[in-house]
């Protein structure tokens, strides 16, 4: 079977300083594939190397088979990568609903000249993206108005307007609180699991790495130290090393995915 997305040899240095060097991994659709590792590990680097914000020095993505090395992350929007809570900054002056719409626009090539109408067009669609993500109530709020967690979840329905096939998401519950982080994993995993789409995410918080992820990279230093399930990479000495004095005796998280199974 051919995998969602394939990194092969990823390399990429600024400087004297090799960031990401040699990383290969695959992942499947509808895949929660998290990579982890300290401050400076290269984490960023290798996002910004998939999701067309900087071309690798060497080494090869393939996206469902496709060559997407080096692309720009306009071209991979319209292969269906997105990239939540970076490129989505929403209008604060706009409703939720507004924000949609805007975005569905872009995505049907509608210029911005017809934004008068704007409040008609493609409304069922935005309110469908809204329900989904457990927004319906709040389409016609300003953004400007919502809790961070709420603007989070109009962000993540923004970037399923081109219907992702990967999704990418750098650090996507920092700055949040537990209740809200968990609420909105739920969400992610859920949507991942109905859409066949591949997560890949990135956290410092472990309580969200371990309760959400089917398979964890772990990198320091540029380079990968460890894969594997959420067990195999708990045990993991050399993990346990890099992470020495981080709790990594965590119970499933109540409610989460992972713990109600
Ligand atoms: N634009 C840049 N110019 C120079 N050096 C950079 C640049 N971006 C990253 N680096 C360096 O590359 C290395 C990897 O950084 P990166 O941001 O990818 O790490 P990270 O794993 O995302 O870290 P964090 O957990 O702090 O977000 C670090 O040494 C960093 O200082
Ligand atoms: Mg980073």
């Amino acid at each position: 079977m051919t995998a969602l997305l394939s990194a092969d040899g990823l390399s990429k240095h600024f400087g004297g300083v090799i960031a990401v060097d040699a990383m290969s991994f695959e992942m499947a659709a509808g895949e929660m594939f998290a990579i982890i590792g300290p401050n400076g590990a290269g984490k960023s680097t290798c996002f910004n190397m998939l999701g067309g914000q900087l071309k690798p020095d060497s080494g090869r993505v393939s996206l469902a088979g496709e060559d997407i090395t080096g692309m720009t992350s306009r071209a991979l929007w319209g292969r269906g990568v997105g990239r939540a809570f970076q490129i989505a900054a929403t209008f604060p002056s706009m409703t939720v609903c507004e924000n949609l719409q805007v975005g569905l626009m872009r995505r049907y090539g509608r210029l911005w000249s017809i934004l008068r109408s704007a409040r008609k067009q493609y409304r069922e669609e935005a309110e469908h993206l809204l329900r989904l993500v457990g927004l319906g109530e709040a389409a016609d709020k300003l953004c400007g108005y919502l809790s961070y967690g709420d603007l989070k979840r109009v962000e993540l329905a923004l970037s399923l307007v081109n219907e992702p096939r990967l999704l990418l998401m750098d650090e996507p519950t920092a700055g949040m609180a537990p209740d809200e982080r968990r609420a909105l994993m739920d969400l992610v995993v859920r949507l991942a699991r109905e859409r066949e789409c591949g997560v890949l995410f990135t956290e410092h918080d472990m309580d969200v790495v371990f309760g959400y992820a089917d398979r964890i990279l772990v990198m320091q230093s540029g380079r990968r130290i460890a894969e594997g399930p959420p067990d195999a990479i708990r045990d993991n000495r050399q993990v346990q090393a890099v992470y020495l004095g981080q709790d990594f005796s965590l119970e499933p998280v109540p409610g989460s995915v992972r713990g109600a199974a």
